[in-house]
Protein backbone atom coordinates (compact mmCIF):
# COMPACT_ATOMS: atom_id res chain seq x y z
CA UNK A 1 0.00 0.00 0.00
CA UNK A 2 2.99 2.35 0.80
CA UNK A 3 4.34 1.25 -1.94
CA UNK A 4 1.34 2.13 -4.88
CA UNK A 5 0.81 5.62 -2.68
CA UNK A 6 4.56 6.77 -3.52
CA UNK A 7 3.92 5.18 -6.87
CA UNK A 8 0.62 7.65 -7.16
CA UNK A 9 2.20 10.72 -5.92
CA UNK A 10 5.55 10.21 -8.21
CA UNK A 11 2.84 9.85 -11.07
CA UNK A 12 0.77 13.11 -10.15
CA UNK A 13 3.90 15.34 -9.14
CA UNK A 14 5.32 14.38 -12.74
CA UNK A 15 2.13 14.90 -14.16
CA UNK A 16 0.47 17.70 -12.56
CA UNK A 17 2.76 18.59 -9.35
CA UNK A 18 -0.14 18.00 -6.99
CA UNK A 19 -0.93 14.96 -5.15
CA UNK A 20 -3.68 12.14 -6.12
CA UNK A 21 -5.16 10.51 -3.59
CA UNK A 22 -5.50 6.57 -3.40
CA UNK A 23 -9.24 6.58 -3.79
CA UNK A 24 -9.86 7.03 -7.00
CA UNK A 25 -12.70 9.11 -8.04
CA UNK A 26 -12.35 11.94 -5.66
CA UNK A 27 -15.20 14.70 -7.35
CA UNK A 28 -12.52 17.53 -6.87
CA UNK A 29 -9.59 15.55 -9.05
CA UNK A 30 -8.99 18.20 -11.93
CA UNK A 31 -9.70 16.17 -14.93
CA UNK A 32 -6.09 16.44 -16.77
CA UNK A 33 -5.59 12.84 -16.78
CA UNK A 34 -7.15 11.63 -19.55
CA UNK A 35 -10.34 9.08 -18.89
CA UNK A 36 -11.03 5.45 -20.52
CA UNK A 37 -14.84 4.12 -20.22
CA UNK A 38 -14.67 0.47 -19.75
CA UNK A 39 -18.01 -1.32 -20.42
CA UNK A 40 -18.17 -5.13 -18.80
CA UNK A 41 -20.61 -7.93 -19.57
CA UNK A 42 -20.34 -10.13 -16.48
CA UNK A 43 -23.30 -12.19 -17.36
CA UNK A 44 -21.38 -14.78 -19.66
CA UNK A 45 -18.10 -16.55 -20.41
CA UNK A 46 -17.27 -15.76 -24.13
CA UNK A 47 -14.93 -18.89 -23.57
CA UNK A 48 -13.46 -21.40 -21.18
CA UNK A 49 -9.81 -21.59 -21.91
CA UNK A 50 -7.52 -24.83 -20.97
CA UNK A 51 -6.19 -24.88 -17.38
CA UNK A 52 -2.73 -24.83 -19.15
CA UNK A 53 -3.64 -21.55 -21.22
CA UNK A 54 -0.53 -19.28 -20.52
CA UNK A 55 2.63 -22.36 -22.21
CA UNK A 56 6.03 -22.73 -22.63
CA UNK A 57 8.62 -23.96 -25.16
CA UNK A 58 12.27 -25.33 -24.82
CA UNK A 59 13.48 -24.83 -28.19
CA UNK A 60 15.20 -28.18 -29.51
CA UNK A 61 18.60 -26.02 -30.01
CA UNK A 62 19.14 -26.52 -26.27
CA UNK A 63 19.66 -30.34 -27.60
CA UNK A 64 21.75 -29.83 -30.64
CA UNK A 65 24.83 -30.41 -27.78
CA UNK A 66 22.96 -33.04 -25.69
CA UNK A 67 24.62 -32.18 -22.49
CA UNK A 68 23.22 -28.77 -22.52
CA UNK A 69 20.10 -30.46 -21.78
CA UNK A 70 21.59 -31.15 -17.97
CA UNK A 71 20.71 -27.16 -17.61
CA UNK A 72 17.30 -28.39 -16.77
CA UNK A 73 18.76 -29.65 -13.61
CA UNK A 74 19.44 -26.11 -12.15
CA UNK A 75 17.46 -25.64 -9.12
CA UNK A 76 16.84 -21.99 -9.91
CA UNK A 77 15.36 -23.14 -13.22
CA UNK A 78 13.16 -25.61 -11.55
CA UNK A 79 12.52 -23.27 -8.93
CA UNK A 80 10.90 -20.61 -11.69
CA UNK A 81 8.99 -23.64 -13.99
CA UNK A 82 7.33 -24.98 -11.41
CA UNK A 83 5.99 -21.15 -10.31
CA UNK A 84 4.43 -21.87 -13.78
CA UNK A 85 2.65 -24.76 -13.27
CA UNK A 86 -0.04 -25.89 -14.79
CA UNK A 87 1.59 -25.37 -18.11
CA UNK A 88 2.67 -27.22 -21.27
CA UNK A 89 6.63 -27.26 -22.11
CA UNK A 90 6.86 -28.14 -25.84
CA UNK A 91 10.11 -29.17 -27.12
CA UNK A 92 10.39 -28.54 -30.36
CA UNK A 93 11.23 -25.59 -33.01
CA UNK A 94 13.24 -25.68 -36.07
CA UNK A 95 15.65 -28.00 -34.74
CA UNK A 96 13.41 -30.80 -34.14
CA UNK A 97 13.27 -31.90 -38.11
CA UNK A 98 16.97 -32.71 -37.97
CA UNK A 99 17.44 -34.63 -34.79
CA UNK A 100 17.43 -38.38 -35.18
CA UNK A 101 16.78 -40.74 -31.90
CA UNK A 102 19.97 -42.64 -30.88
CA UNK A 103 19.84 -44.81 -28.31
CA UNK A 104 22.90 -45.70 -26.71
CA UNK A 105 20.94 -49.13 -25.51
CA UNK A 106 20.92 -48.08 -21.66
CA UNK A 107 21.12 -51.46 -19.54
CA UNK A 108 18.03 -50.31 -17.34
CA UNK A 109 15.81 -48.65 -20.38
CA UNK A 110 13.36 -51.36 -19.64
CA UNK A 111 13.19 -51.31 -15.65
CA UNK A 112 10.99 -49.33 -13.96
CA UNK A 113 10.93 -45.54 -13.95
CA UNK A 114 13.27 -44.10 -11.20
CA UNK A 115 11.37 -42.98 -8.29
CA UNK A 116 11.00 -39.35 -8.55
CA UNK A 117 13.59 -38.15 -7.20
CA UNK A 118 12.89 -34.41 -8.01
CA UNK A 119 14.84 -33.25 -4.72
CA UNK A 120 17.71 -34.76 -5.29
CA UNK A 121 19.88 -35.21 -8.37
CA UNK A 122 20.30 -31.45 -8.78
CA UNK A 123 23.21 -29.86 -10.92
CA UNK A 124 26.35 -29.61 -9.28
CA UNK A 125 27.14 -26.17 -8.89
CA UNK A 126 30.75 -26.48 -10.55
CA UNK A 127 28.71 -28.53 -13.69
CA UNK A 128 26.19 -25.32 -13.98
CA UNK A 129 28.97 -22.94 -13.77
CA UNK A 130 30.22 -24.70 -16.78
CA UNK A 131 28.03 -25.59 -18.56
CA UNK A 132 26.65 -21.54 -18.19
CA UNK A 133 30.33 -20.87 -19.21
CA UNK A 134 30.05 -22.86 -22.34
CA UNK A 135 26.36 -22.02 -23.30
CA UNK A 136 27.96 -18.69 -25.03
CA UNK A 137 29.71 -20.27 -27.29
CA UNK A 138 27.32 -22.65 -28.23
CA UNK A 139 24.93 -19.94 -28.76
CA UNK A 140 27.04 -18.66 -31.54
CA UNK A 141 27.70 -21.66 -33.13
CA UNK A 142 23.63 -22.45 -33.32
CA UNK A 143 23.26 -18.35 -34.49
CA UNK A 144 25.59 -19.34 -37.13
CA UNK A 145 23.79 -22.36 -38.59
CA UNK A 146 20.53 -20.37 -37.92
CA UNK A 147 22.05 -17.83 -40.31
CA UNK A 148 23.35 -19.55 -42.86
CA UNK A 149 20.27 -22.23 -42.71
CA UNK A 150 22.56 -24.76 -42.37
CA UNK A 151 21.20 -27.42 -39.95
CA UNK A 152 23.09 -30.11 -38.67
CA UNK A 153 21.87 -33.75 -38.68
CA UNK A 154 21.39 -34.07 -34.80
CA UNK A 155 21.69 -37.33 -32.98
CA UNK A 156 20.30 -37.35 -29.57
CA UNK A 157 20.38 -40.11 -26.87
CA UNK A 158 18.02 -41.69 -24.07
CA UNK A 159 19.67 -38.50 -21.75
CA UNK A 160 17.70 -35.53 -24.40
CA UNK A 161 14.25 -37.99 -23.05
CA UNK A 162 14.91 -38.27 -19.57
CA UNK A 163 15.87 -34.56 -18.78
CA UNK A 164 13.14 -33.58 -20.46
CA UNK A 165 10.95 -35.86 -18.37
CA UNK A 166 12.24 -35.61 -15.43
CA UNK A 167 11.93 -31.34 -15.88
CA UNK A 168 8.39 -31.47 -16.61
CA UNK A 169 7.13 -34.00 -14.32
CA UNK A 170 9.39 -32.17 -11.20
CA UNK A 171 7.88 -28.67 -12.53
CA UNK A 172 4.39 -29.96 -12.64
CA UNK A 173 4.61 -29.09 -16.48
CA UNK A 174 3.18 -31.58 -19.17
CA UNK A 175 5.63 -32.46 -21.69
CA UNK A 176 5.20 -32.30 -25.56
CA UNK A 177 7.60 -33.60 -27.89
CA UNK A 178 7.95 -32.78 -31.39
CA UNK A 179 9.27 -35.68 -33.78
CA UNK A 180 11.18 -35.20 -36.76
CA UNK A 181 9.11 -34.87 -39.95
CA UNK A 182 11.84 -34.45 -42.37
CA UNK A 183 12.94 -38.81 -41.78
CA UNK A 184 10.81 -39.32 -45.62
CA UNK A 185 10.90 -42.59 -47.86
CA UNK A 186 11.88 -42.65 -51.03
CA UNK A 187 7.87 -41.57 -52.37
CA UNK A 188 8.15 -39.05 -49.61
CA UNK A 189 5.57 -40.05 -46.87
CA UNK A 190 7.55 -39.91 -43.34
CA UNK A 191 9.79 -43.00 -42.76
CA UNK A 192 8.25 -43.42 -39.21
CA UNK A 193 11.19 -46.34 -38.12
CA UNK A 194 13.21 -43.49 -35.89
CA UNK A 195 10.16 -42.17 -33.90
CA UNK A 196 8.92 -45.73 -33.26
CA UNK A 197 12.24 -46.58 -31.63
CA UNK A 198 11.51 -43.49 -29.34
CA UNK A 199 8.31 -44.27 -28.61
CA UNK A 200 9.25 -47.92 -27.44
CA UNK A 201 11.62 -45.99 -25.00
CA UNK A 202 9.54 -43.32 -23.80
CA UNK A 203 6.62 -45.86 -23.22
CA UNK A 204 9.31 -48.90 -21.48
CA UNK A 205 10.32 -45.91 -19.19
CA UNK A 206 6.55 -45.15 -18.88
CA UNK A 207 6.75 -40.98 -19.58
CA UNK A 208 3.85 -39.80 -19.79
CA UNK A 209 4.32 -36.93 -22.92
CA UNK A 210 2.14 -36.00 -25.68
CA UNK A 211 3.17 -35.50 -29.44
CA UNK A 212 3.88 -33.36 -32.71
CA UNK A 213 5.01 -33.85 -36.25
CA UNK A 214 7.24 -31.44 -37.43
CA UNK A 215 7.72 -27.53 -37.09
CA UNK A 216 6.69 -25.45 -39.49
CA UNK A 217 6.21 -27.52 -42.53
CA UNK A 218 5.15 -24.46 -44.98
CA UNK A 219 8.74 -23.70 -44.91
CA UNK A 220 10.54 -27.41 -45.08
CA UNK A 221 11.50 -26.71 -48.81
CA UNK A 222 13.83 -23.14 -47.68
CA UNK A 223 15.05 -25.62 -44.41
CA UNK A 224 16.41 -28.34 -45.93
CA UNK A 225 14.99 -28.53 -49.50
CA UNK A 226 12.22 -30.64 -49.01
CA UNK A 227 8.89 -29.78 -49.93
CA UNK A 228 5.60 -31.92 -48.49
CA UNK A 229 2.58 -30.64 -48.80
CA UNK A 230 -0.49 -29.98 -46.95
CA UNK A 231 -2.32 -33.61 -47.74
CA UNK A 232 0.68 -35.49 -47.44
CA UNK A 233 1.36 -33.91 -44.00
CA UNK A 234 -1.88 -35.03 -43.04
CA UNK A 235 -1.70 -38.64 -43.82
CA UNK A 236 1.67 -38.61 -41.87
CA UNK A 237 -0.35 -37.73 -38.58
CA UNK A 238 -2.58 -40.12 -39.28
CA UNK A 239 -0.25 -42.54 -39.52
CA UNK A 240 1.46 -41.34 -36.17
CA UNK A 241 -1.79 -41.42 -34.46
CA UNK A 242 -2.08 -45.01 -35.42
CA UNK A 243 1.11 -45.76 -33.86
CA UNK A 244 -0.13 -44.14 -30.80
CA UNK A 245 -3.19 -46.01 -30.83
CA UNK A 246 -1.53 -49.25 -30.40
CA UNK A 247 0.43 -48.61 -27.49
CA UNK A 248 -1.50 -48.77 -24.22
CA UNK A 249 0.27 -46.11 -22.86
CA UNK A 250 -0.02 -43.98 -25.48
CA UNK A 251 -3.45 -44.84 -26.91
CA UNK A 252 -5.19 -41.88 -25.53
CA UNK A 253 -2.12 -39.50 -24.95
CA UNK A 254 -2.70 -36.16 -27.04
CA UNK A 255 -1.49 -35.19 -30.37
CA UNK A 256 -1.25 -31.51 -31.73
CA UNK A 257 0.04 -29.89 -35.07
CA UNK A 258 0.46 -29.02 -37.30
CA UNK A 259 2.78 -25.69 -36.10
CA UNK A 260 2.12 -24.37 -39.30
CA UNK A 261 3.84 -20.29 -39.55
CA UNK A 262 1.38 -17.53 -39.53
CA UNK A 263 -0.63 -16.99 -42.38
CA UNK A 264 1.16 -14.66 -45.30
CA UNK A 265 -0.31 -12.80 -48.07
CA UNK A 266 -0.46 -14.50 -51.25
CA UNK A 267 0.71 -17.54 -50.16
CA UNK A 268 -0.99 -21.00 -50.58
CA UNK A 269 -1.14 -22.41 -47.22
CA UNK A 270 -1.29 -25.89 -46.65
CA UNK A 271 -3.14 -25.64 -43.52
CA UNK A 272 -6.51 -26.38 -45.36
CA UNK A 273 -4.84 -29.44 -47.19
CA UNK A 274 -3.82 -30.93 -43.88
CA UNK A 275 -7.19 -30.86 -41.92
CA UNK A 276 -8.68 -32.14 -44.91
CA UNK A 277 -6.72 -35.91 -44.31
CA UNK A 278 -5.25 -35.31 -41.01
CA UNK A 279 -7.52 -33.11 -39.07
CA UNK A 280 -9.42 -36.41 -37.36
CA UNK A 281 -5.99 -37.15 -36.12
CA UNK A 282 -4.89 -34.12 -33.61
CA UNK A 283 -6.51 -33.06 -30.42
CA UNK A 284 -5.54 -29.32 -31.50
CA UNK A 285 -4.75 -27.68 -34.08
CA UNK A 286 -1.51 -25.69 -33.91
CA UNK A 287 0.30 -22.48 -35.46
CA UNK A 288 2.87 -20.08 -34.19
CA UNK A 289 2.74 -16.35 -34.49
CA UNK A 290 5.53 -13.48 -34.47
CA UNK A 291 4.69 -9.99 -34.84
CA UNK A 292 7.80 -8.79 -36.72
CA UNK A 293 11.41 -9.70 -37.43
CA UNK A 294 13.57 -9.95 -34.51
CA UNK A 295 16.67 -8.42 -37.02
CA UNK A 296 14.81 -5.15 -37.96
CA UNK A 297 12.39 -4.40 -34.62
CA UNK A 298 12.15 -1.45 -33.19
CA UNK A 299 11.28 -0.19 -29.52
CA UNK A 300 8.13 1.60 -31.44
CA UNK A 301 7.15 -1.54 -32.88
CA UNK A 302 6.49 -3.09 -29.47
CA UNK A 303 4.77 0.09 -28.24
CA UNK A 304 2.68 0.62 -31.87
CA UNK A 305 -1.66 -0.71 -31.62
CA UNK A 306 -1.68 -1.71 -35.24
CA UNK A 307 1.27 -4.47 -35.00
CA UNK A 308 -0.62 -5.69 -31.88
CA UNK A 309 -4.00 -5.77 -33.81
CA UNK A 310 -2.46 -7.86 -36.67
CA UNK A 311 -2.84 -10.77 -34.27
CA UNK A 312 -5.94 -10.78 -34.18
CA UNK A 313 -6.39 -10.75 -38.03
CA UNK A 314 -3.84 -13.73 -38.44
CA UNK A 315 -5.94 -15.32 -35.87
CA UNK A 316 -9.36 -14.82 -37.34
CA UNK A 317 -7.70 -16.36 -40.74
CA UNK A 318 -7.08 -19.56 -38.81
CA UNK A 319 -10.24 -19.75 -37.59
CA UNK A 320 -11.89 -19.50 -40.42
CA UNK A 321 -9.96 -22.28 -42.47
CA UNK A 322 -9.93 -24.84 -39.28
CA UNK A 323 -13.64 -24.03 -39.09
CA UNK A 324 -14.50 -24.75 -42.66
CA UNK A 325 -12.09 -28.15 -42.79
CA UNK A 326 -12.42 -29.30 -39.60
CA UNK A 327 -14.98 -27.30 -37.57
CA UNK A 328 -14.98 -27.78 -33.40
CA UNK A 329 -11.11 -28.39 -33.52
CA UNK A 330 -9.17 -26.47 -31.14
CA UNK A 331 -6.80 -23.77 -32.16
CA UNK A 332 -4.09 -23.14 -30.43
CA UNK A 333 -0.90 -20.90 -30.78
CA UNK A 334 2.18 -24.07 -30.43
CA UNK A 335 4.99 -21.17 -30.80
CA UNK A 336 4.71 -17.72 -30.26
CA UNK A 337 6.69 -14.16 -28.98
CA UNK A 338 7.63 -11.09 -29.85
CA UNK A 339 9.81 -11.08 -33.33
CA UNK A 340 10.73 -13.98 -34.89
CA UNK A 341 14.42 -14.82 -35.97
CA UNK A 342 15.51 -15.43 -32.07
CA UNK A 343 13.65 -12.18 -31.02
CA UNK A 344 15.44 -8.72 -30.98
CA UNK A 345 18.11 -8.37 -28.61
CA UNK A 346 17.42 -5.93 -26.49
CA UNK A 347 13.99 -5.60 -26.36
CA UNK A 348 12.56 -9.01 -27.14
CA UNK A 349 14.27 -10.08 -23.23
CA UNK A 350 12.99 -6.58 -21.65
CA UNK A 351 10.86 -4.75 -20.25
CA UNK A 352 9.26 -3.56 -23.25
CA UNK A 353 8.05 -7.20 -24.36
CA UNK A 354 5.70 -6.89 -21.62
CA UNK A 355 2.97 -5.09 -23.89
CA UNK A 356 3.20 -7.57 -26.57
CA UNK A 357 3.25 -10.62 -24.47
CA UNK A 358 0.35 -9.73 -22.03
CA UNK A 359 -1.71 -8.34 -25.21
CA UNK A 360 -1.05 -11.30 -27.08
CA UNK A 361 -2.03 -13.48 -24.32
CA UNK A 362 -5.76 -11.11 -24.18
CA UNK A 363 -6.33 -11.36 -28.08
CA UNK A 364 -5.79 -15.01 -27.84
CA UNK A 365 -8.04 -15.38 -24.83
CA UNK A 366 -10.45 -13.17 -26.47
CA UNK A 367 -10.77 -14.97 -29.77
CA UNK A 368 -10.53 -18.60 -28.15
CA UNK A 369 -7.40 -19.88 -28.72
CA UNK A 370 -7.39 -22.40 -25.69
CA UNK A 371 -3.70 -22.71 -25.17
CA UNK A 372 -0.45 -20.27 -25.92
CA UNK A 373 2.71 -21.30 -26.02
CA UNK A 374 5.62 -18.97 -25.19
CA UNK A 375 9.02 -19.25 -26.95
CA UNK A 376 11.33 -19.78 -25.09
CA UNK A 377 11.11 -20.61 -21.64
CA UNK A 378 15.21 -20.84 -21.46
CA UNK A 379 17.46 -21.05 -24.22
CA UNK A 380 18.84 -19.62 -27.57
CA UNK A 381 17.38 -15.74 -28.82
CA UNK A 382 16.66 -13.21 -26.88
CA UNK A 383 12.87 -13.89 -26.20
CA UNK A 384 13.63 -16.25 -23.44
CA UNK A 385 12.07 -15.97 -19.70
CA UNK A 386 15.48 -16.80 -17.71
CA UNK A 387 18.11 -14.97 -19.32
CA UNK A 388 21.90 -17.01 -19.89
CA UNK A 389 22.33 -16.76 -16.21
CA UNK A 390 18.56 -18.76 -15.71
CA UNK A 391 17.38 -15.62 -13.76
CA UNK A 392 13.97 -14.43 -14.79
CA UNK A 393 13.39 -11.65 -17.10
CA UNK A 394 10.40 -9.34 -16.82
CA UNK A 395 8.20 -11.61 -19.23
CA UNK A 396 8.72 -14.26 -16.75
CA UNK A 397 7.21 -12.28 -13.86
CA UNK A 398 4.39 -11.31 -16.24
CA UNK A 399 3.62 -14.61 -17.05
CA UNK A 400 3.37 -15.76 -13.03
CA UNK A 401 1.35 -13.29 -12.16
CA UNK A 402 -0.99 -14.18 -15.41
CA UNK A 403 -0.93 -17.48 -13.76
CA UNK A 404 -1.99 -16.99 -10.14
CA UNK A 405 -4.51 -14.09 -11.12
CA UNK A 406 -6.41 -14.89 -14.09
CA UNK A 407 -8.67 -17.43 -14.70
CA UNK A 408 -10.18 -19.41 -17.97
CA UNK A 409 -13.18 -17.93 -18.43
CA UNK A 410 -12.96 -15.43 -20.95
CA UNK A 411 -15.24 -12.34 -20.00
CA UNK A 412 -16.01 -9.12 -22.84
CA UNK A 413 -15.15 -5.82 -22.06
CA UNK A 414 -14.88 -2.54 -24.43
CA UNK A 415 -12.90 0.48 -23.80
CA UNK A 416 -14.73 3.03 -25.09
CA UNK A 417 -11.98 5.83 -26.56
CA UNK A 418 -13.93 9.12 -28.33
CA UNK A 419 -10.80 9.64 -30.31
CA UNK A 420 -9.90 5.93 -31.53
CA UNK A 421 -6.88 6.00 -29.40
CA UNK A 422 -5.68 2.60 -28.75
CA UNK A 423 -3.16 2.68 -26.59
CA UNK A 424 -4.96 1.89 -23.57
CA UNK A 425 -5.70 -1.85 -23.76
CA UNK A 426 -7.88 -4.10 -21.61
CA UNK A 427 -9.05 -7.90 -21.16
CA UNK A 428 -11.00 -9.09 -18.87
CA UNK A 429 -11.54 -12.62 -17.34
CA UNK A 430 -12.58 -14.49 -14.28
CA UNK A 431 -10.45 -14.62 -11.36
CA UNK A 432 -8.31 -17.84 -10.55
CA UNK A 433 -10.77 -19.96 -8.41
CA UNK A 434 -7.32 -20.92 -7.05
CA UNK A 435 -6.52 -17.41 -5.52
CA UNK A 436 -10.28 -15.67 -5.48
CA UNK A 437 -13.57 -16.55 -4.34
CA UNK A 438 -16.29 -17.01 -7.28
CA UNK A 439 -17.32 -14.10 -8.71
CA UNK A 440 -14.03 -12.11 -8.86
CA UNK A 441 -13.24 -11.06 -12.07
CA UNK A 442 -9.71 -9.59 -12.95
CA UNK A 443 -8.90 -7.10 -15.65
CA UNK A 444 -5.68 -7.47 -17.41
CA UNK A 445 -4.74 -3.67 -18.40
CA UNK A 446 -1.75 -1.81 -20.36
CA UNK A 447 -1.02 2.03 -21.04
CA UNK A 448 1.44 1.93 -24.19
CA UNK A 449 1.39 5.71 -24.16
CA UNK A 450 3.62 8.00 -21.88
CA UNK A 451 1.65 9.75 -20.16
CA UNK A 452 -0.55 8.35 -17.82
CA UNK A 453 -4.55 7.51 -18.06
CA UNK A 454 -7.55 6.85 -15.54
CA UNK A 455 -9.75 4.16 -16.50
CA UNK A 456 -13.78 3.83 -15.55
CA UNK A 457 -15.43 0.87 -14.58
CA UNK A 458 -18.85 0.79 -14.41
CA UNK A 459 -21.66 -0.60 -11.19
CA UNK A 460 -21.20 -2.70 -9.42
CA UNK A 461 -17.72 -3.96 -10.20
CA UNK A 462 -17.01 -0.71 -9.12
CA UNK A 463 -18.43 -0.97 -5.76
CA UNK A 464 -15.50 -4.14 -5.53
CA UNK A 465 -12.91 -3.64 -3.87
CA UNK A 466 -9.90 -4.36 -5.68
CA UNK A 467 -6.55 -5.54 -5.43
CA UNK A 468 -4.12 -3.70 -8.37
CA UNK A 469 -0.82 -5.64 -9.26
CA UNK A 470 0.64 -2.44 -11.04
CA UNK A 471 3.76 -3.79 -13.05
CA UNK A 472 6.71 -1.25 -14.28
CA UNK A 473 10.65 -0.68 -15.38
CA UNK A 474 12.46 -0.26 -12.48
CA UNK A 475 13.75 2.97 -14.78
CA UNK A 476 10.97 5.98 -15.73
CA UNK A 477 10.57 7.32 -19.59
CA UNK A 478 11.75 5.60 -22.95
CA UNK A 479 15.09 4.05 -21.33
CA UNK A 480 13.30 2.34 -18.70
CA UNK A 481 11.59 0.07 -21.36
CA UNK A 482 14.67 -1.41 -22.25
CA UNK A 483 15.71 -2.29 -18.65
CA UNK A 484 15.75 -6.16 -17.68
CA UNK A 485 14.30 -5.60 -14.31
CA UNK A 486 10.68 -5.00 -13.12
CA UNK A 487 8.96 -3.97 -10.01
CA UNK A 488 5.35 -4.95 -9.12
CA UNK A 489 3.61 -1.75 -6.92
CA UNK A 490 6.80 -0.20 -7.03
CA UNK A 491 9.01 -3.01 -5.34
CA UNK A 492 11.89 -4.69 -7.94
CA UNK A 493 10.98 -8.07 -8.46
CA UNK A 494 14.15 -10.96 -7.63
CA UNK A 495 14.01 -14.05 -6.37
CA UNK A 496 15.38 -14.21 -2.64
CA UNK A 497 17.21 -17.44 -3.41
CA UNK A 498 17.23 -20.19 -5.81
CA UNK A 499 14.07 -21.76 -4.41
CA UNK A 500 12.03 -19.08 -3.45
CA UNK A 501 9.94 -16.39 -5.03
CA UNK A 502 9.25 -13.50 -3.90
CA UNK A 503 5.67 -12.59 -2.71
CA UNK A 504 3.73 -11.03 -5.40
CA UNK A 505 1.27 -9.43 -3.22
CA UNK A 506 -1.67 -6.92 -4.53
CA UNK A 507 -2.07 -3.67 -2.97
CA UNK A 508 -5.55 -3.39 -2.23
CA UNK A 509 -8.03 -0.25 -2.82
CA UNK A 510 -11.41 0.83 -1.29
CA UNK A 511 -14.41 0.69 -3.79
CA UNK A 512 -14.79 3.41 -6.60
CA UNK A 513 -14.49 4.09 -9.95
CA UNK A 514 -11.36 5.02 -11.13
CA UNK A 515 -8.51 3.13 -11.60
CA UNK A 516 -5.48 4.48 -12.68
CA UNK A 517 -2.53 3.44 -14.95
CA UNK A 518 0.51 4.95 -14.73
CA UNK A 519 2.42 5.68 -18.49
CA UNK A 520 4.24 2.42 -19.72
CA UNK A 521 2.59 0.27 -17.58
CA UNK A 522 0.97 -2.98 -17.21
CA UNK A 523 -1.46 -3.87 -14.50
CA UNK A 524 -4.02 -6.53 -13.45
CA UNK A 525 -6.73 -5.11 -11.27
CA UNK A 526 -8.68 -8.05 -9.61
CA UNK A 527 -12.16 -6.95 -8.42
CA UNK A 528 -12.43 -9.23 -5.71
CA UNK A 529 -16.66 -9.20 -5.12
CA UNK A 530 -17.49 -7.83 -8.15
CA UNK A 531 -19.89 -11.20 -8.29
CA UNK A 532 -19.83 -11.99 -11.92
CA UNK A 533 -22.57 -14.63 -12.76
CA UNK A 534 -19.97 -16.14 -15.30
CA UNK A 535 -17.66 -16.12 -12.86
CA UNK A 536 -19.61 -19.09 -10.18
C1 LIG B 1 33.33 -26.49 -21.26
O1 LIG B 1 34.31 -26.28 -22.26
C2 LIG B 1 35.62 -26.66 -21.86
C3 LIG B 1 36.59 -26.23 -22.96
O2 LIG B 1 36.12 -26.68 -24.21
C4 LIG B 1 35.65 -28.16 -21.60
O3 LIG B 1 36.94 -28.56 -21.17
C5 LIG B 1 34.63 -28.48 -20.52
O4 LIG B 1 34.57 -29.88 -20.32
C6 LIG B 1 33.26 -27.97 -20.90
N1 LIG B 1 32.35 -28.16 -19.78
C7 LIG B 1 31.21 -28.83 -19.89
C8 LIG B 1 30.41 -28.99 -18.67
O5 LIG B 1 30.80 -29.27 -20.94
C1 LIG C 1 13.23 -45.66 -42.93
O1 LIG C 1 14.42 -45.35 -42.25
C2 LIG C 1 15.15 -46.47 -41.78
C3 LIG C 1 16.31 -45.95 -40.93
O2 LIG C 1 17.05 -45.00 -41.61
C4 LIG C 1 15.59 -47.31 -42.96
O3 LIG C 1 16.31 -48.44 -42.52
C5 LIG C 1 14.37 -47.73 -43.74
O4 LIG C 1 14.76 -48.44 -44.89
C6 LIG C 1 13.53 -46.53 -44.13
N1 LIG C 1 12.28 -47.00 -44.71
C7 LIG C 1 11.77 -46.51 -45.83
C8 LIG C 1 10.50 -47.10 -46.32
O5 LIG C 1 12.30 -45.62 -46.46
C1 LIG D 1 -22.76 0.82 -5.21
O1 LIG D 1 -22.38 1.73 -4.18
C2 LIG D 1 -23.16 2.91 -4.16
C3 LIG D 1 -22.53 3.89 -3.18
O2 LIG D 1 -22.08 3.23 -2.03
C4 LIG D 1 -24.58 2.54 -3.77
O3 LIG D 1 -25.40 3.67 -3.73
C5 LIG D 1 -25.12 1.58 -4.81
O4 LIG D 1 -26.38 1.11 -4.47
C6 LIG D 1 -24.20 0.39 -5.00
N1 LIG D 1 -24.63 -0.34 -6.17
C7 LIG D 1 -24.67 -1.67 -6.23
C8 LIG D 1 -25.20 -2.26 -7.49
O5 LIG D 1 -24.31 -2.38 -5.32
Amino acid sequence: MKALLLLLSVLSSRTRGSHLVAERGSPDEPDRVPVRELRLDLSAALHRLDPRFLSVTIDASLAAEERFMLLLRSQKIRTLAGALSPAFVRFGGTRQDFMVFDPVGRQDATAAPPADDCGAARLPAWLEGSLKQNWTQQLLLLQKEEQQREYRRTRFTELTVDQLQSFSSCCGLDLIFGLNALLRTPRNSWNSSNAAALLRYCEARRYRMSWELGNEPNSFEKKAGIRVDGGQLGRDFTRLRTMLSQSSLYRDAGLFGPDVGQPRDHRADILGGFLQSGGGAIDACTWHHYYVNGREASLENFLDPEILDSLAVKTSEVLETVKEASPGTPVWLGETSSAFGGGAPGLSDSFVAGFMWLDKLGVAARMGLGVVMRQVLVGAGSYHLLDDDLNPLPDFWLSVLHKRLVGPEVLKVETVSEDGDRRVRSYLHCASRKSYRDGAVVLMSMNLGQRPVRMRVPVPVSNSTVETFVLQSDRPGEDGLRSRSVKLNGVLLEMLDDETLPRLSGAPLPPSDHLQLPAYSLAFFVFTDAGAAACH
